[in-house]
């Protein structure tokens, strides 16, 4: 009887999908599971030469030195809209592919920035915290928090994710600005210069993709700007600020205060900010629903099966 797993395309797992759609990929091809093996340098060693096509995630990525220990490869596949992880150029100067899961996550990551608003300025973590304590009863009252209605939401990188949050943010009666490479034929205030955003706004939401061109785009100046009156919100990267400034900034109360779902050295984050009692912490979960992974992890199948049937990539990167 033939072997069908010899005509199968060998792929290398870097990290695994949802359930399902790991099925999907065991029928369709032949995995070799590096997040599975305790030596990845023996299975690299021994089935590098075979692999044609790799599975990864935004957090995980794809460097440049696995390329040489893969010299079949012809695409990877990364589940995460995010690119910064993964050495896009090195690839497509290789000829090889690279695939990302845009769109899929808009409406979560957005809803994230809401709550993330929303647990900033009307204070959900300490209410449950004062109710659950028992404070309610023995001190009356907790102290009295910030409307949403009203406030003035400044967006860095109104993208795809950018735009979901704005139309979120106007459903709760906030003023919407943005900053980005280009003014865009939006009904929001654009502000050329990220300063002049930050010392405009009351919420300053990060959506602009990480990597070297945002690095430390938030730096003392802009939380200087940004002022002893407004939030932080980060959904972006780590990297965008510069979490030094920022936790500086914290300490001495010369922001209210942050929100952030991503950090520089995840997931160890930086201890000062457990010190910290103007800081929400989230541990990089924005697009962390059963629903929404489970489309991720099914557009990372729908493109290696393009891929491999001779059909055009449903969402690939390109520089
Ligand atoms: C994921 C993300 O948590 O899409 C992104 O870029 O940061 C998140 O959706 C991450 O990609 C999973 O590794």
């Amino acid at each position: 009887m033939k072997d069908s797993s010899l005509s199968r395309p060998e792929l290398l797992v870097m990290r695994e999908l949802m359930p399902a759609q790991m099925e999907q990929l065991e029928r369709e091809f032949t995995l070799h599971r590096l997040d599975q093996t305790d030596d990845p340098a023996a299975m690299l060693a021994a089935v590098g030469a075979r692999v044609r096509g790799v599975v990864t995630t935004g957090g995980f990525g794809f460097k440049q030195n696995l390329l040489s220990a893969l010299p079949r490869v012809e695409i990877v596949a990364s589940s995460g809209v995010g690119t910064d992880s993964i050495d896009v150029a090195a690839c497509l100067d290789s000829g090889v592919h690279v695939t990302n899961t845009p769109d899929v996550l808009n409406d979560d990551v957005a809803d994230l920035g809401m709550g993330l608003i929303l647990n900033a300025l009307r204070r959900l973590g300490d209410g449950h915290a004062y109710t659950r304590a028992g404070n309610w009863s023995r001190l009356g009252m907790m102290p009295l928090t910030t409307s949403l209605a009203g406030k003035r939401l400044g967006i860095v990188g109104l993208g795809r994710i950018g735009h979901e949050l704005a139309n979120r943010a106007r459903a709760f009666k906030m003023q919407i600005a943005y900053t980005g490479r280009r003014k865009q034929d939006v009904p929001y205030v654009f502000h050329e210069r990220l300063t002049d955003l930050a010392a405009n706004v009351d919420v300053l939401a990060l959506t602009c993709p990480g990597g070297p061109e945002t690095r430390h785009l938030i730096n003392a100046s802009v939380l200087e700007a940004l002022g002893p009156k407004a939030w932080i919100i980060n959904l972006a990267r780590g990297s965008v600020i510069d979490e030094n400034a920022l936790i500086e900034s914290l300490q001495q109360r010369r922001i209210a205060g942050a929100a952030l779902d991503v950090f520089e050295n995840e997931p160890n984050i930086d201890p000062r900010f457990l010190e910290l009692e103007n800081v929400i912490l989230y541990p990089h979960h924005a697009s962390g629903t059963t629903e929404t992974r489970h489309a991720m992890s099914q557009l990372v199948v729908d493109n290696l099966l393009a891929h491999f049937q001779g059909r055009p990539l449903l969402t690939p990167v390109t520089l």
